[in-house]
């Protein structure tokens, strides 16, 4: 990145509202990755912007909840995403699906699939089973290609969740490598593309 370059700015969020999610976990220590490497991360924690399960007459009602409004202004705001995903059945977490499926609704003419497409993300997951979530992974990947935002090969699916942080990090040095290279190559593509 060069003096100049802004550094980019990177928005950071887990598919799980619960308190003491191992996801949210991840993303929290993502977030402190991503600045300590030259990111701008803004951490949000979905918990925190609550909406009702889509609904095509809700929305024809009433719109869109304020909160997928001001979850869409700060996605307008940032040039990357960061998403720590849970797998529940081997699949996403229904509130990031829906968190999702609101933002890409249109408002007031504007499309919400514009505020996605063109940006780049990294995925990452946690669980307390033995395979970290990582079929969550794939579907999260395939949603976000759906939606026009290209997510990097590298990925991280932390196992033994209930294990794998100590003092707030990474006990794994391998894991935190590997956080660190996913977060650094996020850094270094949205740099390049000058996004
Ligand atoms: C409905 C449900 C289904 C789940 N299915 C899976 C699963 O398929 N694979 C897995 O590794 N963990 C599964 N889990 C366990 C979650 O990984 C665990 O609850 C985890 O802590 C959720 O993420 P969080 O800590 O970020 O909230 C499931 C949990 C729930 C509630």
């Amino acid at each position: 990145m060069t003096a100049s370059a802004p550094a980019p700015r990177i928005l950071v969020f887990a598919g799980s509202a619960r308190q003491g999610s191992f996801n949210k976990r991840l993303a929290r220590l993502a977030a402190g990755r991503l600045e300590a490497l030259g990111g701008q991360p803004t951490f949000v924690d979905l918990g925190d912007y609550p909406m009702p399960l889509y609904h095509g007459d809700l929305e024809a009602e009433q719109g869109l909840p304020d909160n997928a409004l001001a979850l869409r202004r700060l996605l307008a705001e940032h040039d990357g995403l960061l998403i720590a995903s849970p797998e529940y059945n081997g699949f996403i977490t229904p509130l990031l699906k829906n968190t999702i499926d609101w933002l890409t609704r249109p408002h007031q003419g504007e499309s919400g699939l514009k505020l996605f497409q063109g940006k780049y993300a990294a995925v990452v997951s946690a669980s307390p089973g033995g395979l970290g979530g990582i079929r969550s992974l794939a579907l999260v990947r395939q949603l976000l290609g759906n939606i026009g935002v290209t997510v990097l090969p590298d990925q991280l699916a932390v196992a033994k969740a209930g294990e794998a942080f100590d003092d707030g990090q990474l006990a794994s040095d391998a894991q935190r490598e590997k956080l660190d290279a996913i977060c650094q190559r996020l850094i270094e593509t949205l740099a390049r593309l000058g996004t």
